[in-house]
């Protein structure tokens, strides 16, 4: 085993136990139709367009509510992966709640549990993608699972945001942006888990290599009257920080 491939196995494995222990406290925080905290959401955004009958994939499923809100705007079939068995569990049971039933795999997004290709008219992944430990594996899967014309919708952290810190009178960059790879840290619930920084080039480049065509990026302003979202000055995700930097970084992608 390569020491690349036996560290992407440990992060793995470092992501999986915390998910497993942090799900119970995650549910359905970043989930459909919100695409992040303090960001645009779809009623707005209408980057999803008709769902209606359509087959849909989620990448990094986690409690399941991004499924019971597509499942609600009439696709045809859900289908969800993620890499811990607990968010798979807690999917499960608010599919049982809202009268559907998803195919759910327990599998990192790196690699294809028996996922078929051409398959899905959509491929969703909210505030999910950027944990890939191998961002090009995990693009190419869903190029894959994708037909023709299929398209990639996906949220996540806005790579500035993640390098942001706030003191008491400034908000001030913590780190580097132009710093990419693996970061080993503490999750907020004090779990430890690797992160990669990325910068929104990276993402983009990789889609382009992958083969998408990219159809929009949206760097989604602070929703400041829309949002009914309580403002927590002291926390990571803050009106004050948001009205600085976008908090999430959203875009849409196509199969030629
Ligand atoms: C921030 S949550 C968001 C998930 C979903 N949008 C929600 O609100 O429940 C990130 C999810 O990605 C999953 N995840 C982390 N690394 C993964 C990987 N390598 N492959 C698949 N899922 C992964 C976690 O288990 C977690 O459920």
């Amino acid at each position: 085993m390569s020491t690349e491939h036996a560290d992407l196995q440990r992060f793995l494995a470092i992501n999986r136990a915390s998910w497993d222990k942090i799900a119970a406290q995650y549910k359905g925080r970043t989930a459909l139709p919100l695409y992040g905290p303090l960001a645009p959401a779809e009623d707005e955004l209408q980057l999803l367009g008709d769902v209606q009958g359509l087959r849909v994939i989620e990448i990094g499923c986690g409690s399941g509510h991004s499924l019971a809100y597509l499942h609600a705007c009439g696709a045809a079939e859900l289908w969800g992966l993620d890499l811990s068995s607990e968010q798979i569990r807690t999917a499960g049971e608010t599919a049982k709640e809202h009268g559907f039933s998803p195919r759910l795999f327990c599998c990192p997004m790196e690699a294809n549990p028996g996922i078929p290709a051409g398959y899905f008219d959509l491929a969703v992944s909210i505030y999910a993608l950027g944990w890939s430990v191998d961002l090009r594996a995990t693009l190419g899967h869903i190029m894959r699972y994708l037909r023709p014309g299929g398209r990639l919708v996906f949220s996540w952290e806005h790579p500035v945001y993640s390098c942001l810190k706030t003191t008491p009178q400034q908000i001030v960059l913590d780190r580097s942006y132009s710093d990419e790879g693996p970061i080993e840290k503490l999750s907020w619930k004090g779990e430890p888990i690797v992160m990669h920084a990325r910068k929104v080039s990276t993402f983009l480049n990789a889609l382009i290599e992958t083969g998408f065509g990219i159809e929009k990026v949206i760097e989604g302003d602070l929703r400041e009257q829309k949002t009914g979202e309580a403002d927590f000055p002291h926390r990571w995700y803050s009106k004050r920080r948001a009205r600085m930097m976008p908090t999430t970084l959203i875009v849409k992608a196509r199969k030629p």
